[in-house]
């Protein structure tokens, strides 16, 4: 019997989405049946539906990216909603090079106590949402990354037995330990801005005009400095900019994530 496999991600860049449909694609699916929870509207649909959401589904692949050592509360709020029903799941979390903190740990916990049977999980690399500021994993998912996430793809496809809580890795830092976010709001230039709307219809939380700017100042505070917008907008009239002593103080911070590529990660309970 053809299984139905479906991918739901968060990715404000991309970068996690690549990664959720290499996991698909190992496991024979070209075209799994996408829940992309990035923008607010779909997030709305999954609230409302929380039960029929995976309805047709035989195993769901999740993914998020990793934010200042935490799953986004976006994420969060729209796994507490969905139920499990004990569908075969692969929890994945990707994150820039620096560390993944309790992310995954929390994915796992969250799903578990929504009935979810996660199978298997698995930390990967993307690049780091700031590259002009830091560049740091850039290019990535790569190649050598794609192939390890679609080799994932097809380990988890055969394994039934459920993983544990204690199977999850922790890296327990600053950021994961602050129930903070650390955020770098991008900045707007007017002048190059062609007000085509494309950063709007591609932000997270909803907040932008289609004239590139904020709704208003409590919209300002909402962004979560994800930088979909930067990504998208076809004239730089959105970036990530700061002034030298936070670039310095970052170059700090994420210092080591420059030197030192990291690898995916992957936990497969035995069959
Ligand atoms: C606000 C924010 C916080 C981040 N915090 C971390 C972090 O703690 N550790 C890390 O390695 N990468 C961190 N990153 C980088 C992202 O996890 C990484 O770029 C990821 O690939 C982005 O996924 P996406 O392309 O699906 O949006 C952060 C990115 C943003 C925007």
């Amino acid at each position: 019997m053809t299984k139905c496999i479906g991918v739901l991600y968060f990715s404000p860049t991309n970068t996690t989405k690549k990664i959720c449909m290499a996991v698909a694609l190992g496991m024979g699916e070209k075209n799994p049946q996408i829940l992309n929870m990035t923008l607010p509207d779909f997030r709305a649909k999954i609230i409302a539906n929380p039960n029929t959401i995976t309805a047709k589904i035989d195993h769901l692949v999740i993914g998020s990216p990793v934010h200042s050592g935490k799953l986004p509360l976006q994420v969060l709020e729209c796994l507490k909603f969905i139920k499990g029903n004990e569908i075969k799941t692969t929890a994945i979390v990707v994150y820039g090079n620096r560390g993944y903190g309790i992310s995954l740990h929390s994915m796992v916990e969250q799903l578990f106590k929504n009935e979810f049977n996660v199978v298997t999980a698995g930390t990967f690399i993307g690049q780091h949402s700031y590259p002009d500021i830091v560049p740091i994993a850039l290019g990535r998912p790569d190649k050598s990354d794609i192939k390890k996430a679609q080799e994932f793809g097809i380990q988890s496809l055969n394994v039934t037995k459920k993983l544990s809580i204690q199977d999850i890795p922790i890296q327990i830092d600053s950021f994961s330990k602050s129930e903070k976010y650390d955020v770098i709001k991008p900045t707007y230039n007017k002048e190059l801005c062609i007000q085509c709307g494309v950063c709007a219809k591609s932000c997270p939380m909803g907040i932008l005009l289609p004239t590139g700017k904020y709704l208003n100042k409590e919209a300002e505070k909402q962004c979560i400095g994800c930088m979909a917008c930067v990504r998208v907008c076809p004239k730089n009239a959105r970036i990530a900019k700061v002034n030298l002593a936070i670039k310095v103080i970052m170059k700090i911070i994420l210092g080591r994530a420059l030197k030192k590529r990291k690898e995916p990660f992957v936990i497969i309970s035995e069959k």
